[in-house]
């Protein structure tokens, strides 16, 4: 028999592991309900981005992304995750149920994975020149695959120089709207902000175009716009300047059953990465242009549907980030 404390100690421990996923511009766009042995997990349209994110594709890879943190916490303390995905069609909000399953003693991997969960962070700027193995990125791809969805490193450098191209194309049509652009500055944070949301200044380099001008260049995206917020980056060497390795995130369908897996599945290869010191850059721009997604989605995804575009590789020391304390994301019921 479980006692109530038991169980109390195991849902909070969920509902903190999933406020540490990953989620575009650190909207955090979840709320999670806990009533006895279950965890609702729901979208928190608020604050979705409508410019960026008119259909909610980005906010639900990013409670996906939350409920793997869910799973692999109460997994951790021992419990089977008994998960129902979209439970209920009439609420669109609610993304899925978690019960406390039957008591399993988790496997060295699922520690492996857990101890990432508040250690991972985004990169944002170049790699060390370091190569990683064929067989860790094949792995870290096999992460992915475990959630059903596919993680496909661009191996030609064409295709490097494409996606490269799309995303300084894209980075330019964001800078040019003046949509796009406010909600940008709506999620950077200036340097003394005391906001626990928004992508902190300590977490993006000033300069969101060095201008190097090399066709293999990933543009950023621009936190800073003009202001001076932002860290200095670090001057370029031949030990520096890497673009790492260059990888599609893709599901067959593009549902929202899709893009939760999407999220599942992103997660669980940054933590497998994150656990080997590889971190990830994302550079999705181009996801938000429904033209060239469709473009990337037939010339460079053999026909699925891309998720996310990153890179991967080394980087010194993780840049700063931020969550919302619990009180604001969890919701207790009899
Ligand atoms: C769907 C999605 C899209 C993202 N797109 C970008 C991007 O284009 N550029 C970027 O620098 N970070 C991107 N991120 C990373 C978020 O900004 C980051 O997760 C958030 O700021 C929290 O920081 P942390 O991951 O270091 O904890 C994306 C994350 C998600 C989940």
């Amino acid at each position: 028999m479980r006692t109530s404390d038991e169980i109390d100690k195991a849902v909070h421990a969920a509902v903190e592991a999933a406020a540490w996923a990953p989620s575009v511009h650190n909207t955090q766009p979840w709320s999670f309900v806990v009533s006895g042995e279950e965890i609702s997990v729901r979208s928190d349209s608020d604050r979705r981005l409508p410019v960026e994110d008119p259909a909610g594709r980005e906010m639900l890879i990013s409670c996906g992304a939350a409920l793997l943190n869910v799973r692999l916490a109460l997994r951790e303390m021992g419990y089977e995750p008994l998960v129902r995905v979209l439970p209920d069609p009439d609420r669109r909000a609610l993304l899925a149920t978690v019960r406390l399953g039957p008591a399993a003693r988790p496997d060295e991997h699922t520690r492996l994975l857990h101890t990432q969960i508040e250690r991972r962070r985004t990169h944002r700027g170049d790699f060390t020149g370091e190569e990683l193995p064929e067989r860790f990125v094949e792995a870290v791809c096999g992460e992915a695959a475990a959630e059903g969805v596919r993680l496909t490193p661009v191996r030609f450098a064409a295709g490097v120089r494409v996606l490269a191209a799309l995303t300084r194309a894209a980075q330019e049509v964001h800078a040019q709207d003046q949509g796009f652009s406010l909600e940008v500055l709506r999620w950077s944070r200036s340097p003394d902000s005391t906001r626990r949301d928004g992508v902190p200044a300590e977490a993006y380099p000033r300069e969101a175009e060095p201008g190097d001008g090399s066709p293999g260049f990933f543009a950023r995206r621009d936190y800073a716009h003009g202001r001076p917020w932002g860290y200095e980056p670090p001057e370029q060497s031949s030990e520096t300047g890497s673009p790492g390795v260059v990888a599609l995130l893709t599901t067959a369908g593009d549902e929202r059953e899709h893009w939760l897996a999407a999220g599942q599945g992103l997660q669980r290869a940054l933590l497998f990465a994150s656990a080997y010191g590889v971190r990830a850059a994302f550079h999705t721009q181009a996801l938000e242009l429904p033209q060239l997604r469709e473009f990337i989605r037939l010339r460079l995804c053999s026909g699925e549907h891309p998720q996310m575009i990153m890179r991967l590789g080394v980087a010194p020391e993780a840049a700063a980030t931020v969550r919302r304390p619990l009180t604001e994301i969890l919701d207790e019921r009899p």
